[in-house]
């Protein structure tokens, strides 16, 4: 053993003494000084034990997925025998360190594990759900929040999130849509860049950065019917124009891994699809890193109906280009067998052993496998201040005002800081577990500020609270709690009671953390439970109501958008929801999120999203009675709130919108300026967005397409000039000769503060 050992590091040594003569300094030389190294090792691996690499573990037995069998397998035993490349859900410096120690120093070659997290949003401190931080438009803000939860995973021994999440999704039916950035590919783009940066920092072997990881490769976003899991039918154009370039932007960023999905697409199941993972992934797009299976979704390739046994999802997965295995046991158990039949070229296996190797040594988990595993940097960081204080700042900037009309001639919003009466009603409002959403399984529970802490910190005012009512379902991470009665408005009267004399009531309705997530698939997206009738209650004795909506998706709620006179969304906005919501409410932070997804009318408008296709017979309709036309006949095409919007406690003009020409070569480029001015009475941001129209192409194209966008800081009175450039980049698509090019014609586009913007102007791109 010893022996060997020493092997390993002669070889490593060889390796790096001969490459620091060339370039050691440049980055291309850490490279091949890598490369040397995993070379070096994989030469002394056998067969089994490079397998073992492409396996990866839970750590604890009951925190995602359904529960494997793993009665015939001694995890322990093969962490001893060097059969674990990864374990997942293995948490704090503590527990780590001991699974480290045993790969390290019993194992023959003692090749450190990588250690894997769901790190989704945030890790114990937890930020505001992916949706919320997305409706900030603001990268910066992003970017940091996932450098914190990096830093505060990393001090309890991760090196590795299962984040970003980049599925684009159109449906809010689908639960997952709390996970990812909406529905814009330009957006989630931006966002997945940013996130991934944040992740990984610019030093992946800093100890206060970890490897990120894209998900779910792909389409796993576009669910039919918006169930979970469910079957995924899509064209070309749609996945490379629409699905696929948060994707490309990750690798752009340099993201060390990709998760595969559990859907199938066109028949294919993602986690055996060749397509995806090895031409479009690892050949196209070059990408270097390794391919995760998500859990469980190698052997589930038989209940897809696709492989016969595990042996033959093993197989699929492979040569497919699945490079580790998260809990099928099919590598494990079927791989080395697969080589001795020749099923598999033992040539893919160094592939992907060489790529999980490759990142453990960027990592440097080689030079120190214990590196993340410091229990005073752990006590140091792990829920500091600095990491709340961002988490706390991405949540101010998450909330988006949806609506702040007057009564008697009064704004309800921003509250008055003295000498009010308010009533706080509704089970979330005083729930400081729900804020934490779904994925916060490094945190502990009931440790979100509510919102009624939060606003009892403003002293000034005299406030009561009432629960109301229950909300429905939901509650634990694995079962929905049926036990809670969401009939039971035994609460309402008290409720009722402290709304009639109050000044202005706060209403703090929507879906329970646990409502949304993955497999929380919903047919109805009406605010669950009687908490709907608890706010028409109310609103018949005091309609001075401001409905604070916390969702983790989407939500149809026309009633409330008729009746209620401010409506503000906050999401799930993590540890420090309560403190943001006050600091909004009170108006000590200008509401500044914009919709990252369109709000629909009601479901039957589903998949509902901006950027639409015109079809043979568009809106507007030449006659409103007509009737063969593209509409619906009971409900109105347009949804209640578009994507891009949010409003301000101030407001914003748009004006002279000017382009430097108006007609430019397919590689050339127009700079476009518009003036925006704070007409209003408080200091305050916009986001000041770009979408543009391709008239003509050689297939149909959507009615807009947001490219670009600034997030503007304005004082009152001020204006300030918004500068974009148009180039290729931004005019090109996956057009009818499938390759990304621009096609010459029309080209319109608006400039404004949500995707109905009205100021507009065209330009000709000519060959
Ligand atoms: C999810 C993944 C997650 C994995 C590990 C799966 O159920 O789909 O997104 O990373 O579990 O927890």
């Amino acid at each position: 053993m010893k022996k060997i050992s020493l092997l390993i590091s002669f070889l490593i040594l060889l390796g790096s003494c001969q490459n620091s003569k060339k370039q050691i300094d440049t980055n291309e030389g850490s490279n091949s000084i890598i490369e040397h190294k995993v070379d070096s090792l994989l030469s002394i691996m056998t067969l089994r034990e490079k397998i073992g690499q492409m396996n990866q573990y839970n750590g604890s037995w009951d925190v995602t997925g359904p529960p494997n069998d793993s009665t015939s397998i001694n995890k322990l035993k093969h962490l001893e025998q060097g059969l674990v490349g990864s374990m997942l859900n293995v948490k704090g410096v503590k527990n780590v360190r001991a699974v480290q120690k045993i790969a390290v120093e019993k194992s023959r070659l003692g090749i450190p594990l990588i250690i894997g997290f769901d790190v989704i949003h945030g890790y114990k401190t937890i930020s505001p759900i992916p949706l919320a931080e997305a409706a900030s438009w603001d990268l910066q803000a992003i970017q940091k929040s996932a450098e914190v939860a990096a830093k505060e995973a990393a001090a309890s021994g991760i090196n590795w999130t299962f984040a970003p999440m980049v599925d684009i999704s159109r449906d809010a039916r689908w639960g997952r849509v709390m996970e990812g950035a909406g529905e814009d590919p330009f957006l989630g783009s931006k966002i997945a860049f940013a996130r991934v940066k944040g992740f990984q920092g610019e030093d992946l072997s800093s100890v206060t950065t970890i490897a990120a990881c894209a998900k779910h490769f792909a389409a796993y976003g576009y669910p039919e019917a918006g169930k979970d899991y469910n079957t995924v039918s899509v064209g070309l154009p749609t996945l490379h124009n629409t699905i696929l370039p948060p994707f490309k932007a990750t690798v752009d960023a340099d993201v060390k891994t990709f998760m595969n999905a559990f859907n199938d697409l066109n028949g294919v199941p993602a986690t055996g699809n060749s397509f995806l993972q090895r031409t479009i992934l690892k050949n196209d797009w070059n990408f270097k890193g390794f391919v995760v299976s998500d859990w469980g979704s190698i052997m589930e390739l038989q209940n897809h109906g696709y492989a016969k046994n595990n042996k033959h999802a093993g197989e699929l997965a492979i040569n497919a280009g699945s490079d580790m295995d998260m809990e099928s046991y099919a590598y494990i158990n079927h791989l080395e067998e697969l080589v001795k039949e020749g099923k598999v070229d033992e040539a893919l296996i160094d592939d992907a052993v060489r790529r999980i190797l490759t990142i453990k040594y960027e990592l440097g988990l080689f030079d120190n496998p214990y590196k993340y595993c410091s229990l005073e940097r752990e006590q140091q960081i792990v829920g500091s201040k600095e990491i709340n204080d961002a988490v706390l700042d991405m949540a101010k900037k998450s909330i988006v005002l949806l609506k702040n009309e007057s009564i008697n001639n009064q704004k309800l919003l921003p509250l008055k800081k003295e000498g009010q009466k308010i009533a706080v009603i509704g089970a979330l409002a005083n729930d400081n577990d729900s804020m934490l959403g779904n994925w916060r399984i490094g945190a502990d529970n009931n440790t979100a500020i509510t919102v009624l802490e939060g606003l009892n910190q403003y002293k000034n005012n005299k406030i009561t609270y009432a629960k109301g009512a229950d909300v429905a379902l939901g509650k634990t991470f694995f079962y929905y709690d049926t036990k809670i009665n969401n009939t039971d408005k035994s609460g309402f009267k008290e409720a009722i009671k402290i709304a009639k004399n109050a000044d202005v009531i706060v209403m703090v309705l929507g879906e329970h953390g646990f409502q949304s997530g993955e497999g929380r698939s919903r047919t109805n997206l009406d605010i669950p439970g009687v908490q709907l009738d608890l706010l028409k209650e109310v609103y018949k004795v005091n309609k001075k109501i401001i409905l604070v909506l916390t969702n983790g998706r989407p939500l149809t709620i026309n009633w409330s958008d008729k009746h209620i006179p401010a409506i503000v969304e906050v999401w799930q906005l993590g540890t420090q929801a309560g403190n943001a919501i006050a600091q909004v409410l009170y108006g000590d932070y200008n509401p500044s999120g914009k919709l990252p997804m369109t709000f629909p009318r009601n479901v039957g408008q589903i998949p509902i999203y901006y950027s639409y296709k015109k079809t043979g017979r568009p809106t507007p309709l030449p006659d409103p009675n007509m009737v063969f036309w593209s509409k619906y006949t009971d409900v109105k095409s347009s949804p209640l709130y578009p994507f891009g919007y949010g409003l301000s406690y101030t407001s914003f003009s748009y004006k002279n919108l000017k382009l430097n020409t108006s007609n430019i070569p397919i590689n050339g480029k127009i700079k476009v300026s518009v003036d925006v001015s704070n007409t209003g009475e408080f200091d305050g941001e916009e986001v000041v967005q770009l979408y543009i129209q391709d008239v003509i192409g050689s297939l149909t194209r959507p009615i807009k397409e947001l490219k670009g966008f600034e997030k503007i800081y304005l004082k009152i009175g001020e204006t300030k000039t918004v500068h974009f450039t148009i180039n290729a980049e931004l005019l090109q698509f996956y057009t009818a000769n499938n390759k990304w090019e621009v096609e010459s014609g029309d080209f319109n586009l608006w400039i404004g503060g949500n995707s109905n913007a009205p100021l507009m102007a065209s330009f000709k791109v000519t060959e």
